[in-house]
């Protein structure tokens, strides 16, 4: 192999490793989550059957004290419109796509959740104070991304377990 080549190739494996390096911040891994399997949903009938049916959107308390966000980004909004969590603790998405690939993000923060049609992206989440978070679509998703974007409210941890449950499902109810 002469110099040329060996340059050649060093370049080519250093652009190759550039790829994955850019795609780190995501902390949600859609290829890893692919080849491990189990987190495949039917986009089609999302709204029929199934985890994500109306009814069990939004965050609901577990026995351990932390909580589960449920929610569905589609053009061009989030679903439910407005989540509601408690802060310093731990906050397990579970969100799916229902048509096109989308990216969850919170103003002010590094959280980033690729979002895919067919697949159930997790993320561990975690808010230490009391405060609104506009959630915005980063990904172009057509043409409605630019207003893609709903909103976070992040409550005293004390106050949550007080909260009817319409209002922690969805604080649009408040
Ligand atoms: Cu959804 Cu951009």
């Amino acid at each position: 192999m002469n110099w040329r080549k060996l340059r050649t190739f060093l370049l080519t494996v250093l652009v190759l490793c550039l790829i994955p390096a850019t795609r780190y911040y995501q902390i949600d891994v859609p290829l890893l989550q692919f080849l491990k399997g189990s987190h495949h949903v039917d986009p089609v009938s999302l709204h029929l059957s199934g985890e994500f049916v109306e009814s069990n959107l939004g965050t609901e308390q577990d026995s351990d004290g932390s909580v589960t966000v449920r929610m569905i980004a589609q053009q061009y909004l989030f679903v439910p419109h407005c989540i509601l969590v408690p802060a310093g603790v731990p906050v397990h998405l579970r969100i799916t796509s229902a048509d096109a690939v989308h990216s969850l993000t919170f103003s002010g923060t590094d959280y980033a959740v690729k979002v895919l049609p067919g697949t159930i992206s997790e993320a561990q989440l975690e808010f230490s104070r009391p405060g609104e978070y506009k959630t915005v679509c980063r990904e172009f998703c057509g043409a409605g991304h630019y207003a893609m974007r709903s909103e976070l409210k992040v409550v005293p941890r004390e106050q949550f377990p007080a909260l009817r449950a319409a209002e922690r499902g969805n604080c649009a109810a408040q």
